[in-house]
């Protein structure tokens, strides 16, 4: 029943989209006019194009890119020394037909083993420009580390202005909430969403996960997530995913679920015997702090996308409530929103905290519109773009801050101190 659902929204916005109509029941603001990049896959941008990186195991990265050749090799090198290449890796490249679009061809390739908290130089293909990336801090239960947090990017200048105030905090791995280009079907969109990424996303790893904008689904033609896991397809340790949907990894002292909105949920889902089974693996003293991230909020008291998480939530908010989760970010909503800890709708000192993010600059706008009264588990909420940012600074403590994009003027309106339920100050009773 979802999957039909599903498809009839597709449709739908398919349709509403060929007719320039946009469906969404509340008022934004003027949209910024989009960025439109004079590069796609065939017009001209030097080889490589859209390179960035993702974490692919505790010692390695995965570089990735694309190339107008389809004879370019699959090839990093790298050093630790800037123009000097003592280490080469080959990997995998993949391509997708769209309707009339033909794709460039995608490179993705596992390098490593890699040293934590260190810069490497690398380039792509053996030939052409020189990148570099910052590796994340070492395991470990009390190793500090930086997230930068967003969602629903787009590419207008509000997304320009989020990307220049991330570029300045200085973090060590993105999360990603889901509705990367707003391509919604046009093709050459996800290649210049590619490029305007690229000077942040080739320097520190981004962790994704989908949105309904990056399904793309045509009912009888084309199979959802197409150009999603062409080009972002995210693994750990390198082990082949039963699905580029759901997945989950570990960095510093912090466990990180990336949970599918769009992809079934439900209690006999391979989806969900696989959220089970990852989280028996938690460990806690391991990893003290235990975050997920999703594309539609479990928790939003926007006028917009009322329920939309509603159906995942009924599913899987029980198990994260038991498996102790800290956190749980969303995307979707283009507002900023915290709530207290909280379990089915109630206040819980032993609950999680729900944060909505989606609010990168896409060209739909603001969320503006707020249900009133405030319900007493929503703490803060503001209409804005803008950044989060979560510095965990030890086992027990993390600061976070949202950031909004003031007429283009980074200024912090959200900031608070967290203390993980994993530590002996919370008096929660631990299952693992
Ligand atoms: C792309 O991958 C295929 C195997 O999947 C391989 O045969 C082909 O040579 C590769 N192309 C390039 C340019 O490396
Ligand atoms: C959890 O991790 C700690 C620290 O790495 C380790 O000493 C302990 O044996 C682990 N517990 C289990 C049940 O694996
Ligand atoms: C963690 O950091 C907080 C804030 O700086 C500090 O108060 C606390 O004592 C630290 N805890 C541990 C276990 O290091
Ligand atoms: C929390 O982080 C923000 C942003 O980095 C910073 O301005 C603020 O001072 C931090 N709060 C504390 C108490 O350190
Ligand atoms: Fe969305």
């Amino acid at each position: 029943m979802a999957g039909y659902g599903r498809r009839f929204v597709s449709v739908l916005s398919l349709l509403l989209l060929l007719v320039g109509v946009n469906a969404s029941p509340y008022v934004r603001p003027s949209a910024r006019r989009s960025l439109l990049w004079p590069f796609s896959s065939k017009t001209g941008t030097p080889d490589p194009q859209q390179v960035h990186v993702s974490l692919a195991g505790p010692k390695h990265m995965k570089v990735s890119w694309m190339t107008s050749s389809f004879t370019a090799p699959s090839t990093v090198e790298w050093g630790t020394t800037s123009g000097k290449y003592d280490s080469t890796a080959q990997g995998e490249n993949t391509s997708y037909t769209y309707v009339f679009y033909k794709s460039g061809l995608f490179h993705h390739v596992v390098v490593g083993p890699l040293d934590a908290s260190t810069s490497y130089y690398y380039r792509c293909g053996g030939a052409g420009p020189e990148f570099s990336f910052r590796t994340p801090p070492p395991a470990g239960p009390q190793v500090p580390i930086t997230f930068a947090v967003a969602g629903d990017l787009g590419q207008t200048g509000w997304t320009k202005s989020t990307l220049d105030h991330i570029q300045k905090t200085d973090f060590d791995v993105l999360l990603f909430a889901g509705d990367l280009s707003y391509a919604d079907y046009m093709q050459p969109l996800w290649d210049s969403f590619g490029q305007l990424v690229q000077p942040l996303a080739s320097a520190r790893p981004w962790m994704v996960t989908q949105g309904n904008h990056d399904v793309e689904e045509i009912p009888l033609l084309i199979k959802g997530f197409r150009s999603y896991n062409a080009r972002w397809p995210m693994s750990f340790d390198g082990s082949p995913l039963t699905s580029n949907s759901f997945y989950s990894f570990e960095v510093a002292g912090v466990h990180v679920l990336m949970l599918g909105s769009y992809t079934d949920y439900a209690e006999n889902s391979p989806q969900y015997s696989w959220l089970q089974a990852d989280l028996v693996k938690v460990n806690r003293t391991r990893t003290p702090w235990l975050i997920a991230m999703l594309h539609a909020p479990w928790y939003n008291s926007n006028s917009a996308h009322q329920g939309d998480g509603d159906a995942m939530m009924s599913a899987m908010e029980p198990l994260l409530q038991k498996a102790q989760v800290d956190i749980v970010f969303a995307g979707h909503v283009h507002a900023y929103e915290r709530t207290t800890r909280v379990f089915l709708k109630i206040a819980d000192p032993c609950g999680i905290i729900h944060i909505t993010i989606g609010a990168g600059g896409n060209r739909e706008g603001l969320a503006r519109s707020f249900k009133n009264p405030q319900p007493s588990w929503s703490l803060f909420r503001e209409a804005s773009f803008g950044n989060g940012e979560l510095r965990v600074v030890n086992s027990t403590h993390a600061n976070w801050s949202w950031h909004r994009n003031d007429n283009d003027e980074q200024v912090m309106a959200d900031e608070l101190w967290m203390t993980s339920l994993s530590s002996s100050s919370q008096d929660c009773s631990f299952v693992n």
